[in-house]
């Protein structure tokens, strides 16, 4: 079953700052993990605390954006910085190696195991063994559905992502031309990742409305989230699908837009485009991935999304040094994100929302990407 997120309630900056500038998770904050009594219960791993050289597992997906690349070598350093001993690896394989990576890591004994889910779905049996194991398990950046054994969720807030990328869009074809009717095209994730769905039904949130009253005309009819879904995140299917829509929808009508759920797939849409000699539409993206910046620079990609990963990273390593310290790890939220099972108290970052009007503020403190902002 899909994760069932209802509103997701954003951190508000001053807290995002404190958790992820400072690095130290207010011991004094109401909210605590454990939602409802049951979290630190459910592994024995949440306040008994833990020896300090503790091997942590990290189990990423695949390497379907940079922000997941990024994210291996900051738990590395990070978690190594903290005296424990690590253990990350990705499952470019597939959800079966993700099973026996996370299988192995509690074998091994780790004792916090961070899992970045393939399949959020299909990994019952491996939690239940870190559970019995006394391992505790944080979700990070998607969450892992349809088991009581998860602990934490830390992440950036999903819907509010799509939201942002559903008003970017209407930005974007305002300031390209002021009044409607604009014709648009709709993407989606993987359909079997969660996000893709929060990502989606937060910009449907903001588009049906404009759909509804015929601001917004989706040319091909495609609007549904299995139709606008994209296997696997791969840009090569999101660019054969966009071929198939220029080809189909558009041989008279102009592409006005296009909501595309990440950067690669946005990429892979203007390629699409650019091949078809077509004018360049206004799309939308997310990751502030280096090709996506530049293009933004460029005048090409409207806008993208910071979800800077080293916060994320560093708010998750947090997590882990509060558990061996045997303290409850601090979290945002303890009552939207139900994953089927249980509500897993999470640990929310608020996204941000960039286009050319602020590429240079968004990026002044990262070192790759403030580079190409400048000039
Ligand atoms: C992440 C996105 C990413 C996508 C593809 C999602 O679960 O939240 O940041 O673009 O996966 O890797």
């Amino acid at each position: 079953m899909r994760r069932i997120t209802t509103i997701a309630v954003a951190v508000t900056a001053a807290s995002a700052l404190a958790l992820a500038g400072c690095g130290r998770a207010d011991e004094g904050a109401a909210n605590t993990g454990s939602g409802g009594g049951s979290t630190a219960g459910s592994t024995g791993g949440g306040t008994a605390g833990f020896p300090a050289d503790s091997l942590i597992g990290v189990s990423l997906p695949q390497k379907t954006s940079e922000n997941w690349v990024l994210a291996e070598n900051l738990f590395k350093t990070d978690l190594a910085g903290a005296g424990f001993k690590t253990d990350v690896q990705f499952a470019n394989n597939g959800v079966a190696e993700q099973q026996n990576i996370v299988q192995s890591m509690v074998t091994k004994g780790a004792k916090v195991i961070v899992i970045g889910p393939i399949d959020p779905a299909q990994l019952g049996t491996q939690l239940q063994a870190a559970k019995d194991a006394g391992a505790t398990v944080i979700s990070y950046d998607r969450l892992l559905s349809n088991s009581p054994n998860v602990d934490y969720f830390a992440a950036y807030d999903n819907v509010k992502v799509g939201e942002l990328q559903g008003q970017a869009l209407l930005d974007g074809l305002k300031a390209k031309k002021p009044n409607g009717p604009y014709n648009i095209e709709i993407f989606a994730g993987a359909p079997i990742d969660g996000n893709a769905t929060s990502f989606y039904d937060g910009a449907m949130k903001v588009l049906k409305p404009k759909i509804d009253d015929g601001t917004l005309k989706v040319v091909s009819g495609q609007t549904g989230f299995k139709q606008a879904a994209t296997a696997d995140w791969k840009g090569e299917n999101a660019q054969k699908r966009m071929d198939t829509l220029l080809a189909g929808s558009y041989t008279n009508a102009q592409l006005d837009g296009v909501l595309s759920p990440n950067d690669t797939i946005a990429r892979a849409i203007l390629t699409s485009v650019k091949q078809a000699g077509k004018p360049i539409p206004v799309v939308t993206g997310q990751d502030s991935e280096v090709e996506s910046v530049k293009s933004i620079v460029a005048g090409e990609q409207y806008s993208t999304i910071n979800k800077d990963t080293r916060k994320l990273v560093k708010a998750t390593v947090q997590m882990v040094k509060d558990l061996q310290a045997g303290k409850q790890p601090q979290v945002t939220d303890t009552s939207s994100y139900n994953n089927g099972t249980k509500v897993v108290p999470a640990l929310l970052l608020p996204p941000m929302i960039v286009t050319k009007a602020n590429v240079k503020e968004a990026y002044a403190d990262d070192p790759t990407l403030s580079k190409l902002t400048n000039g």
